[in-house]
């Protein structure tokens, strides 16, 4: 099956362990492909505009979501639903980036990083259903962000736009609130927690750092400046400043430079 037939099926697959099932088999099928023949077919799709996704949980406005205490057993199990929620969406927005824009002629190398960061997503969702079934939850059991396929949608025409916000905006955030949220677990000797948060925040700093160098790459093909382009391309997808205090070490380690997120903490 041609890449970008596997990525619409997974963004076809409703259930969460469904669908990273199928994301993890996919990858591996990939790299089964690329030591066969170094240009397997990527082909083309018709990605839905928004994903399969469960019926549970519920999707609220994030205003809507119940905030609980994370000092307390119920704010940790909310805390990892919420990571659980964050993951299987990076599952589709790393399946859909690859479905979405084929008409963009890409080297073998972009299409790596993408199905490589799609299969630890769909780790990332495992780790975090592991962690709530282990305290007697469940992915669905409580309700989660509705917004959180915003960007996507707002995106699904502008493959540059979808690099700056998704893995240099929003993933990279993640590299500035995991330590937080290791510490809290760490406290509450949540070993199993601890472990998973560690590996998510050890992974998503190469997501981000692929999202940088395919962002340079394309900048590069059309002369662009990649500041001023990045810059250009938050101001108009991304809705809100950016919020410090930043990771300025992660994120350097994944080619974000302090020049391209300080400016987008004011209004233009
Ligand atoms: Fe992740
Ligand atoms: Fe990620």
């Amino acid at each position: 099956m041609p890449l970008a037939q596997m990525a619409e099926a997974v963004l076809r697959t409703a259930d969460g362990r469904a669908k990273t099932a199928l994301s993890h088999e996919f990858a591996a099928q990939w790299r089964a492909a690329r030591e066969d023949d170094a240009r397997p077919e990527i082909g083309h799709a018709n990605p839905p505009l928004q994903p399969a996704r469960p019926d549970r949980p519920e999707l609220l406005s994030p205003r809507d979501v119940p905030q609980r205490k994370p000092g307390t057993p119920e704010g940790r199990i909310a805390l990892l639903h919420a990571v659980a929620h964050i993951e299987l969406n990076a599952v589709d927005l790393h399946w859909d980036i690859i479905a979405r824009f084929t008409d963009v002629k890409m080297p073998m190398g972009f299409y790596d990083d993408w199905v490589k960061a799609a299969d630890e997503e769909s780790k990332h969702f495992n780790l975090m259903c592991d962690c709530l079934e282990a305290l007697d939850s469940h992915y669905g059991a409580l309700p989660a962000h509705a917004g959180m396929w915003r960007a996507a949608e707002e995106t699904a025409d502008d493959f540059m736009g979808r690099l700056a916000v998704v893995p240099m905006v929003l993933e990279a955030r993640g590299l500035d609130v995991t330590p937080g949220m290791i510490k809290i677990f760490k406290q509450a000797k949540a070993t199993q927690a601890v472990a998973a948060l560690e590996t998510i925040y050890a992974e998503e700093v190469a997501h981000v750092a692929y999202g940088s160098k395919w962002f340079h790459f394309l900048c590069g093909r059309h002369d662009l400046d990649p500041k001023d382009e990045f810059h250009g391309l938050v101001r108009k997808y991304f809705h809100g400043l950016l919020k410090p205090p930043f990771n300025e070490e992660k994120r350097a380690e994944a080619g974000i430079p302090p020049d391209f997120y300080w400016p987008l903490t004011e209004s233009a």
